[in-house]
């Protein structure tokens, strides 16, 4: 019997001459003789060609777009242009009809808008193809990554009790009845009586789990779903999303921004030597839908010379302060186009300003050292005891991609932050003893896995670098 082959294998291998099965979706089917057949393995569709005269008119009748197919045939080199091989078929089966006055793919241009609302079919088309294809390489290569370097793969709970970043988005997670939930003395719901018998949520990060971690095997690191209820309908925010978390023992916040560079580095290498044909696909799409913007929104470079660019060039590393000064200096600024303006130090830095500077280096930009108040509990006061050892990294068209920091290790300044933002120490008293007993320097931070594939894909929306996105009012497949 001939042998069945995935087009990814079929095209690496081209053995042409022999006999083969292939399944498959039609992408498109023109003349009733030549049918473009995708199975998602690898972006290449592959030509079957057909000949009417000894296929049964049911068969030739059901062959539509978005029908499923298994072919047999001899692998021939193509006489056509467009491609190098194709099949000449001998025997066609019909597996899955696909009524073609009803399916909503057709060979033609939709709007990511429109194949949204299809997410349990957009995974057919070539773009969402090639950006779940993208997806999974980048996942594999986190991993490569951390496992090459000796770091553990901890695995942190997704139910948890405590607010890590303290910034109240929380998704409660509770077995109580919505209507008549026992209440205390107080009136309150009485938390005691629920599944954990106190409140919880959906985490919002893994990292307080993970430097306990790290404070025994030294390095590890998290990728896990993340929550976070923030009611914001933005292109970068989703309610859902996957977070990467490496903590690392006996390290400082300059050590902390290597790992993060060279990670980075690593991965968008990674993308361009594994997944070449797909990014040259989405390399072209993104300069198709560039030509429809204004000049002034157009990027500055192309998605491959972007990757290129940012996988060989060193970040630059700017204090906050610095940055406040540039942004307060700046043009945008000076004549109010900032939605936002920058007038004191000590301001939160809003995404049109980490845009402007991104803009202003030309490269991906490391902003540390930032004001203490604007900041979560856990980071490393410096000595002026007005700023903490953060470090957020801004990247081109995405902003924010990577937020971090070295952490508080002294405890008496861990109680004392606590206390003045109002934790109970009766909370994170787990947290607390690790400073107690053999406490250490030691640093971590999170990258944000789609905005990374955003950055990889050129993917315009984080809506459409994950499969199933989950935003305000949409929990839809
Ligand atoms: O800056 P964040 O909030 O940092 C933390 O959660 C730390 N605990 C990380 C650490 O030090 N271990 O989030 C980290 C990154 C952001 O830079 C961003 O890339 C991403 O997570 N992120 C989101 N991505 C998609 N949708 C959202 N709503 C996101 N919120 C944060
Ligand atoms: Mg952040």
């Amino acid at each position: 019997m001939e042998a069945t082959l995935s087009l990814y294998e079929l095209f690496k291998q081209k053995p042409i001459g022999s006999r083969l099965r292939v399944y498959g979706w039609v992408r498109n089917y023109r003349s009733n003789r030549f049918i473009a057949l995708s199975d998602g393995s690898c972006q290449a569709q592959l030509q079957l060609v057909i000949d009417p005269e000894t296929l049964d008119p049911e068969t030739l009748k059901a062959i539509t777009v978005g029908a499923a197919l298994r072919a047999t045939g001899d692998l021939v080199a193509s006489q056509g242009k467009g491609q190098d091989v194709e099949i000449q078929v001998t025997e066609l089966t019909v597996l899955g009809t696909s009524p073609s006055d009803e399916y909503p793919l057709q060979p033609k241009k939709h709007s990511m808008e429109f194949l949204r609302e299809k997410a349990h079919l957009r995974m057919r088309t070539q773009t969402f193809g090639a950006v779940f294809r993208l997806r999974h390489h980048l996942s594999f290569a986190v991993h490569q990554f951390f496992h090459q370097r000796r770091f553990f793969y901890l695995h942190t709970p997704i139910i948890t009790a405590s607010d890590a970043e303290g910034a109240g988005e929380l998704f409660n997670v509770t077995t109580l009845p919505h209507q008549q939930a026992p209440t205390d003395d107080q009136g309150k719901v009485d938390y005691r009586q629920d599944f954990f018998g106190r409140p919880t949520h959906l985490t919002v990060s893994g990292q307080l789990e993970a430097e306990l971690g790290a404070l025994g095997l030294s390095k590890v690191y998290t990728f896990g779903p993340t929550f976070r209820a923030e009611n914001s309908n933005t292109p970068r925010h989703l309610a859902e999303f996957w977070m990467i978390e490496p903590e690392i023992a006996f390290a400082d916040l300059q050590d902390d921004m290597d790992l993060a560079e060279s990670f980075l580095q690593y991965l968008i290498q990674y993308a361009l030597e594994h997944c070449a044909d797909d990014l040259a696909f989405l390399d072209k799409r993104l300069a198709e839908e560039e030509k429809q913007l204004p000049k002034e929104k157009r990027q500055p470079m192309g998605l491959l010379e972007r990757l290129r660019f940012v996988s060989q060039n060193n970040f630059r590393r700017v204090s906050y302060t610095e940055a406040v000064d540039i942004l307060r200096q700046s043009k945008p600024n000076k004549k109010k186009k900032f939605q936002f303006p920058i007038d004191e130090w000590g301001v939160d830095l809003q995404s049109e300003h980490e845009k402007y500077l991104v803009k202003h280096f030309e490269a991906p930009v490391i902003l540390f050292d930032y004001p203490a108040r604007i900041k979560a509990f856990y980071m490393r006061l410096n000595e002026d005891e007005n700023t903490v050892r953060a470090m957020d990294i801004l990247f081109p068209g995405i902003g924010e991609i990577v937020g971090g920091s070295q952490r508080e290790e002294r405890l008496d300044v861990l109680r004392n932050k606590m206390e003045a933002i109002g934790i109970p120490e009766d909370d994170l008293w787990w947290y607390l003893e690790t400073r107690k007993f053999g406490t250490c320097v030691h640093s971590g931070f999170g990258l944000g896995f789609e905005r990374l594939v955003q950055f990889v894909t050129g993917m315009a929306n984080i809506r459409d670098v994950i499969p199933f996105p989950r935003t305000p009012g949409n929990a839809e497949f």
